[in-house]
């Protein structure tokens, strides 16, 4: 899955972002794709979403760890409530992202709208964002690190994404 599948509905996009919780990784992307779409001006257009594989922190907020690095670096962490990816999501969604590997055996593989949410990274593409949640405060920092500059990247692939679905007519783009 090279850049970003096109979108079901020309003109507007629904992105999944999964891995095991739903309390430190993908929240964490969640909340700074969702940050990076409104300064871009796309938060109409894209719809982000994010759960677990896991279910056993469904209705709870983000871990306090993720949820601090996340307010230091100037985002709200506080509207965040874990959900439980389902099958469903793999349909309902244009992307479904996911942080490593073994969320990604779960979902079911990789398909044209299924990979690594490192894929778009460009400093290490299709690497795995690393679970933090065994770990001390740095692995909250450098999953935020990664998060920030990929999320950079998926902001600019939806802008390309979208531009091409409502170009003018005859627009070799
Ligand atoms: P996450 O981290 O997948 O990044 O949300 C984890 C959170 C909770 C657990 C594992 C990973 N857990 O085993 O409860």
């Amino acid at each position: 899955m090279p850049g970003l599948p096109p979108a079901r509905t020309p003109g507007s996009y629904r992105i999944a972002l999964v891995c095991l919780g739903n309390i430190c990784r993908s929240p964490t992307a969640h909340v700074v794709l969702e940050q990076r779409l409104a300064d871009a001006g796309l938060d109409d257009r894209v719809e982000v979403a994010s759960s677990g594989t896991g279910g056993w922190h469904v209705g709870n907020p983000m871990d306090r760890r993720a949820a601090a690095t996340l307010s230091a670096a100037g985002y709200d962490p506080t509207r965040h409530r874990a959900r439980q990816y389902d099958d469903s999501w793999a349909t309902a969604y244009d992307v479904v992202l996911v942080m490593d590997e073994a969320n990604l055996a779960d979902v079911g593989g990789r398909t044209d709208r299924v990979g690594l949410f490192r894929d778009l990274d460009p400093v290490d593409p299709g690497a795995e964002v690393p679970d933090p949640y065994y770990g001390g405060d740095d692995g909250f920092e450098e999953v935020l690190a990664m998060v920030e500059r990929t999320s950079e990247a998926i902001v600019t692939a939806l802008d390309d994404v979208l531009r091409g679905a409502d170009g003018p007519p005859g627009d070799p783009a």
